[in-house]
């Protein structure tokens, strides 16, 4: 099993607690620190070109990671790495996270933030690019363009759910993903 985006190593733990062998990847190194010292295997490296072996992988998950990363290229790496058969748990921000940002976040910094992450998520539906620099280090991924990269990447939507929602509009979204 994968973990990617694994920051600390929070699911990491919960996996390993089970029973699981997991192995985290994520590009903060003082994030991956934590989890060496928690004896968690991880490796340094972005998701976007994972250092692993193709069909590797019998599980993933990838928990609010993807809105930081080029999520084209991720989506790509997700197919390669799996085993025919194994399933992906993925979780995103909806465009409510943003939303209640920008309207109730604590303090100017988390409303620029969800600003700032709604504009980019508009610039880059209109336009295919992100805003540059920090302007565009967010973004809210949409069903349509996640259900192209699934058919892409020779993955199988096997169930989707929204978590709570702002101003109707879901927080989280959450995908079962299966490779086919
Ligand atoms: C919101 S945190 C989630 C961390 C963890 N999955 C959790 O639920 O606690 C997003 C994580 O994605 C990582 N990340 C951002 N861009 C990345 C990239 N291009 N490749 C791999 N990890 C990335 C960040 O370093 C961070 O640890």
């Amino acid at each position: 099993m994968i973990d990617v985006g694994c920051g600390s190593g929070k699911e990491l733990k919960q996996l390993a607690e089970h029973g699981c062998v997991a192995i985290g990847l994520d590009v903060d190194a003082t994030a991956l620190a934590d989890c060496r010292r928690a004896n968690l295997p991880v490796v340094l490296a972005p998701a976007e070109h994972m250092p692993l072996r193709a069909q590797a992988f019998d599980g993933l998950i990838c928990n609010v990671a993807i809105p930081y990363t080029d999520e084209s290229q991720v989506m790509q790496e997700i197919g390669r790495i799996l085993k025919r058969g194994a399933r992906g748990y993925l979780c995103y921000h909806g465009f409510g996270y943003f939303l209640r940002y920008a309207v109730a976040g604590p303090g100017f910094r988390m409303r620029f933030y969800g600003v700032r992450s709604v504009l980019n998520t508009w610039f880059y539906r209109l336009t295919g690019s992100r805003l540059s620099g920090f302007w565009g280090d967010t973004l809210c991924q949409t069903r349509a363009r996640l259900l192209k990269y699934y058919r892409r990447d020779g993955l199988k939507l096997v169930e989707s759910r929204t978590g709570k929602k702002f101003l109707g509009l879901p927080v989280f979204i959450y995908h079962l993903v299966e490779r086919v």
